[in-house]
């Protein structure tokens, strides 16, 4: 018998779009990969970075040119240029949030943040206007649980939990607190990516106890832990090299591989509360006007490409990024 689910297109809130040419092979496998809205993540490896108004509408306007049907939701990287200010007049263009990264901790993050004191008269700002903060982290730090005593009313998310310390730390603060999870942290533990250049991400993969408290909270339906992919597409030789960057790609087929993987845990059913319900209550945003739309997906095997070009001008491990899971079968595809 064919199993065949219909549902709302899923909401990834933390997806790397990047630019140029791979900006330009991802942005219309948005849609593809079953996913209708997006919270695009301005991160340090965007040259310049964006921390004003204007170039995250300037951004998202390219995003918009490559995938119209696409609702993309930006945000804003903090750093000390950043006013209260702009934050207000980012509030009134319609931004959602202001990604801070710790220094060090990703791919061109050095720059990053080494404390919140110098924000404050900002994240004040951001509580008052409603604009989302965005951590970078592996276990909220004594300095995140001290923002979140200060600011009770700043919505913050802890972005791809992957220990289940992190899960319980969540789920022990307030319905001002969300989580995103990514798709490859309820597969891959430290043995997958531990000589798999492929694999590599951060934050890396953890113990399979960390991936159960990950999958717990999918199959409880918590309504504060929701998808967030990071899909991050570096080229096959930078992965392939000695020093691999860190990033696994998921995009073009994002809900796909979701549906597998919830599958392989009895979990499916989550799907809707996970990838298409729950961030958007907790964020408070929908669809752009005409597009929301709805995916079927069908219980069929599908196969992984190996890669995906992005510039036939070059080498081709230079010129194509390869996916998340290449070359295995997927039991879920969408058949709309
Ligand atoms: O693995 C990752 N890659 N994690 C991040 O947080 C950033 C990302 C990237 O931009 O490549
Ligand atoms: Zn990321």
């Amino acid at each position: 018998m064919q199993t065949i689910i219909t549902l709302p297109a899923a909401c990834d809130f933390h997806i790397h779009t990047r630019q140029g040419v791979l900006m330009e092979m991802v942005a219309p496998r948005i849609a593809e990969g079953g996913v209708s809205l997006c919270y695009v993540m301005v991160e340090p490896n965007l040259k310049p970075p964006i921390t004003s108004t204007e170039q995250a509408l300037e951004y998202k306007a390219q995003l918009e040119r490559l995938a119209p049907n696409v609702t993309f939701l930006m945000s804003l990287y903090l750093c000390p240029e950043l006013t209260p200010e702009e934050i207000r007049k980012a509030k009134k263009h319609g931004i959602v949030g202001v990604k801070s990264y710790p220094r060090g901790v990703t791919t061109n993050s050095e720059s990053g943040i080494e404390s919140y004191a110098i924000y404050y008269p900002v994240f004040k700002a951001m509580e008052e206007v409603g604009l989302i903060l965005n951590l970078h982290g592996e276990l909220p730090s004594d300095s995140d649980q001290q923002l979140h005593n200060d600011f009770p009313k700043l919505k913050i998310v802890l972005e791809h939990a992957t220990t289940k310390a992190a899960v319980d730390t969540v789920k022990a603060l307030g319905d001002t607190i969300g989580c995103t999870i990514t798709i490859h942290h309820l597969q891959l533990t430290v043995d997958d990516w531990a000589g798999q250049c492929h694999n590599f991400c951060k934050p890396v993969a953890k113990f399979p106890h960390d991936r159960q408290a990950l999958r717990d909270v999918v199959l409880e339906g918590h309504p504060r832990f929701f998808l967030g992919t990071d899909s991050a597409p570096h080229p096959a030789y930078l992965k392939e090299c000695a020093h691999s960057c860190a990033g696994v790609f998921t995009t073009p087929l994002a809900i796909p591989y979701l549906a597998t993987i919830l599958d392989s845990f009895g979990a499916i059913n989550c799907l809707r509360k996970f990838a298409c319900e729950n961030g958007k209550k907790f964020y408070g945003v929908n669809e752009e006007e005409g597009k929301y739309r709805e995916i079927t997906l069908v219980k069929e095997t599908l196969l992984v490409p190996h890669s995906y070009s992005f510039d036939e001008s070059v080498e081709e491990r230079r010129g194509s990024i390869v996916p998340f899971f290449a070359g295995k079968n997927l039991t879920w595809k969408i058949i709309n």
